[in-house]
């Protein structure tokens, strides 16, 4: 299983006022907002990673992450020329997945919670169809919604409904399997001039290998996608890592938990920024 962070810009409320930088490399509380999305692909042991980012802001991204060893990954980088839709992705990443089952995710979702690392491995060993995440939120017409019937079966999926017809919101966090690519390839733009993943989603349902999963209470979902949401996110953050001293989100303590770094490294990482918060939480998991 490979992973993709897609971590571009598109016409959103911020991107503007961000005046075209991603907002992906912006801070959410303490990090930048892409840790996020790494930090669950990593929990779901996934190692090979491309990001896809804009032809303007990939450099950044490249000087921000680096080949990934730093954090026990392999890191590659795509341009997406325009942003035409999340399949896109897909489309973009062929020669990356050479064939291999993904799991995609998108630069501004944030994800917490203590069933995550569980659904996440389960869904990871599934070799075909695709596997979607559905959250229960009180604005759904903001988000893809899919509707279930009593025994759990997806009985409809809409991109930003004017009338939704559940609560139920699907989140940037994907599984696909190794035809994916070919999937995205074959589709088109829908209403609203791009290519929508709901598209690609309900291509597997029709077939009948659309599995959906749910968020239970005890997980935490986040899209940043507006200035209140990504405030939301950042007050959330700092509110449980305040009180618990554990991070969120932190890609060495993920990578060195996991044995994918070692403990000199884990030091010299945090030597190099051992005046921040950050860097002195990271040399306390030395210690401990
Ligand atoms: O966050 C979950 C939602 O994400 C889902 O519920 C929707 O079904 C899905 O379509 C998507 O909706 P958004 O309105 O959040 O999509 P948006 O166009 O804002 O793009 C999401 C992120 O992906 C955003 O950070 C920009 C980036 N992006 C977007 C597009 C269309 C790209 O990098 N490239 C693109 O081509």
């Amino acid at each position: 299983m490979k992973g993709i962070v897609l971590a571009g810009g598109s016409g959103t409320r911020l991107y503007p006022v961000t005046r075209g930088i991603s907002k992906q490399l912006l801070p959410v509380y303490d990090k930048p907002m892409v840790y996020y999305p790494l930090s669950v692909l990593m929990l779901a042991g996934i190692r090979e990673i491309l990001l896809v980012s804009t032809p303007l802001d990939l450099p950044l991204f490249k000087r921000l992450l680096g080949d990934g060893s730093d954090f026990g990954l392999s890191l590659s980088y795509a341009e997406q020329a325009r942003p035409e839709g999340l399949p896109q992705a897909l489309s973009i990443g062929r020669e990356f997945l050479a064939g291999s089952p993904v799991c995609l995710i998108l630069g501004d979702n944030i994800f917490y919670g203590q069933d995550l690392t569980a659904l996440l491995r389960k869904n990871r060993d599934l070799a075909g169809g695709a596997t979607l995440f559905a959250y229960h939120v009180t604005t759904p017409e903001r988000y893809g919604v899919v509707e279930l019937n009593p025994a759990g079966e997806v009985l409809s999926l809409e991109e930003k409904p004017d009338k939704p017809r559940s609560h139920l919101a699907v989140t940037g966090l994907y599984f696909f399997g190794p035809d994916a690519p070919d999937e995205a390839d074959r589709l088109k733009p829908g209403r609203r001039g791009e290519l929508e993943i709901l598209d690609l989603a309900r291509r597997y349902w029709e077939r009948g290998e659309l599995r959906l999963e749910r968020f239970g209470r005890g997980t935490a979902w986040f899209d940043t996608g507006t200035h209140l949401g990504l405030l939301d996110a950042a007050n959330f953050i700092h509110a449980v890592q305040s009180r618990q001293g554990l991070q969120i989100g932190c890609l060495e303590e993920i990578a060195y938990r996991q044995g994918w770094i070692d403990q000199p490294r884990l030091e010299y990482l945090a030597g190099k920024m051992e005046n921040s918060t950050y860097g002195k939480y990271l040399l306390s998991l030395t210690e401990s």
